[in-house]
């Protein structure tokens, strides 16, 4: 039932619509080479620096004129005032009616809303990390905490994951970060075996704290640590929660001297600069987490001080709708030439596809045009060897960031990691002509290259921060809110009443399944018959 999304966006000039058109017909008859060709300066034009980051954009499907309709883009959208909203606070999220100051929670000017919550919190999370790092903290028994494993899942997980993983360079040792975010109990198996209940603490992280997946492993892990815990007490030097239900957190059994307040202002996707990240901070220690806030807002700053031609958020969030709107991409990939960030992808899946895979606008009327894509990729040559085959010669137009750092600790690997990087935007743009349309590369492929100086706190904190921004900017060129994420609710419901038919609860209620599913019911009740 889907229909044919290629209207024009919601406050677009309908000039400036047909000129973006008219351009695109125009660049679809000549090549990026040509492009190169006919203006040396093109790199030089076709980048841009902040927060200390280098966007290189020279490969874009796009020439001068594209560039100035699509500032058009966004001066009809009125995008600075959206800027300026977002940082202040204003109820950016207008289903939910809150603001969504995540912004908030890496300011070091003092300035931004909400600052005496995030200082305080942060001073607990500086005391609870000092002791826990130092061995003051210890286990029921006595033990010091070798070991925190974090229970959460989707922002309550994959952001924290993503940068205990990338800044593996600046962990302090003292004690090793786990995960563990699905319902299959596999994923706590595999990480509890090799560890000890007396040695072992658990985060518990739900905003809501009434996620399915968090709770089933919070209560297996207190059932785990039963063979060391005896009482509440004991139970208090094994768990802490961050959650913006501080009640129900209790009503699990956290102590409340152990539990991290959040905010209802901090988006499940964008909270890594809260408490959630408190795996990073115990990875890498505070400093280090301060490193990656200060990362952040300065790529706040840049976004909201930089002219549109310079600031890279929304150069970014131009080109991708330009590709979405006017050259019919449906995904995009993103691939980080830099092991370290092979979390990167799915973390962005979560953060552009939960924000913008929307259908509605703000008003709620149903949107003409296509919106948040496919957002997929996987790290450095590993994907040279898989899916790059179909980025050279597939059908379909699949526009790529690249993410590399200048610099990395193994300076031979590393070079040819930099060849191989450049090689692959270079082939994608360039093609190669060949009499046998089997060996034909049609090039003509655009990519951004986006650049470190070198993977460290800060910088992967611009580069979260960048892609944060760019969503947003998305969101306004789409006239959609990028904060809530009602889509994912009716599962959770569907997936309970199954639940009860599957354990043999909830015959005979109304709620009627299609004969596919029922048939599955049967089918699962029969091989797990006692
Ligand atoms: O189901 C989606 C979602 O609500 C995400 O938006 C969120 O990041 C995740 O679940 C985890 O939610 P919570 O932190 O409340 O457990």
């Amino acid at each position: 039932m889907r229909r044919k999304l290629t209207g024009r966006l919601p406050s677009l000039d309908k000039e400036i619509h047909s000129l973006l058109s008219e351009n695109q017909k125009r660049l679809e008859r000549t090549t990026l080479t040509e492009l190169f060709g006919r203006d040396p300066d093109r790199f030089s034009n076709m980048h841009a620096a902040g927060a200390g980051l280098i966007l290189d954009y020279s490969r874009a499907l796009a020439d001068t004129d594209t560039l100035s309709l699509l500032l058009h883009v966004a001066d009809d959208a009125e995008l600075q005032k959206k800027i300026k909203a977002l940082l202040e606070g204003a109820m950016v999220n207008n289903t939910e009616q809150r603001p969504a100051l995540h912004t908030a929670l890496r300011d070091f000017s003092g300035e931004a809303p909400m600052q005496d919550e995030v200082q305080a919190v942060l001073g607990k999370m500086d005391e609870v990390v000092h002791q826990l790092l130092s061995g003051e903290w210890k286990g029921s028994s006595g033990k010091v905490i070798t070991d925190v494993v974090n229970l959460g899942i989707g922002g309550s997980d994959l952001g924290p994951k993503l940068v205990v993983d990338a800044l593996r360079d600046y962990q302090t040792g003292d004690v090793a970060v786990h995960f563990v975010s699905n319902i299959d109990r596999s994923d706590l198996d595999r990480v509890l075996e090799t560890l000890s209940p007396e040695t072992t603490l658990f985060i518990v992280a739900s905003k809501s704290f009434s996620t399915l997946e968090t709770l089933e492993n919070a209560k297996a892990a207190k059932a785990w640590l039963a063979e060391a815990v005896k009482d509440d007490a004991g139970y208090a030097r094994h768990f802490l929660a961050v959650t913006g239900s501080v009640d129900k957190a209790v009503q699990f059994g956290v102590d409340p001297e152990n539990i991290f307040p959040l905010w209802d202002w901090v988006g499940g996707r964008y909270s890594l600069w809260s408490a959630i990240g408190l795996p990073i901070a115990l990875a890498t220690g505070m400093e280090n987490f301060h490193g990656l806030r200060w990362g952040a807002t300065n790529m706040d700053q840049h976004f909201l001080n930089t002219p549109f031609s310079d600031n890279l958020p929304v150069l970014l969030a131009l080109l991708e709708t330009w590709y979405i709107q006017y050259w019919g991409a449906g995904s995009y990939a993103v691939l980080p030439y830099d092991h370290n960030l092979r979390y990167f992808p799915a973390f962005l899946q979560q953060l552009e596809m939960e924000s913008n895979g929307k259908s509605v606008t703000v008003k709620g009327k149903p949107v003409k045009y296509a919106t948040a894509p496919v957002i997929w990729g996987g790290v450095e040559t590993n994907g040279q060897h898989s899916f790059h085959q179909f980025l050279h010669q597939g059908t379909g137009l699949v526009p790529v960031d690249f993410i590399l750092s200048l610099s990395a600790n193994d300076e031979c690997s590393h070079a040819w990691l930099v060849a191989n990087c450049l090689a692959q935007a270079n082939a994608l743009m360039t093609g190669r002509d060949d009499k046998d349309p089997h060996k034909r590369m049609p090039g003509n492929r655009p990519s951004n290259l986006i650049l470190l100086e070198r993977l460290s706190p800060e910088s992967l904190g611009a580069l979260i921060a960048l892609y944060e921004h760019k969503v947003y900017v998305m969101s306004v060129l789409w006239g959609i809110n990028a904060f809530d994420q009602f889509g994912v609710e009716l599962g959770k419901v569907v997936a309970d009443r199954i639940y009860g038919r599957l354990i043999g609860e909830g015959e005979g209620e109304e709620w009627e399944f299609d004969s596919s599913t029922e048939a599955l019911i049967s089918l699962y009740k029969s091989a797990n018959k006692k």
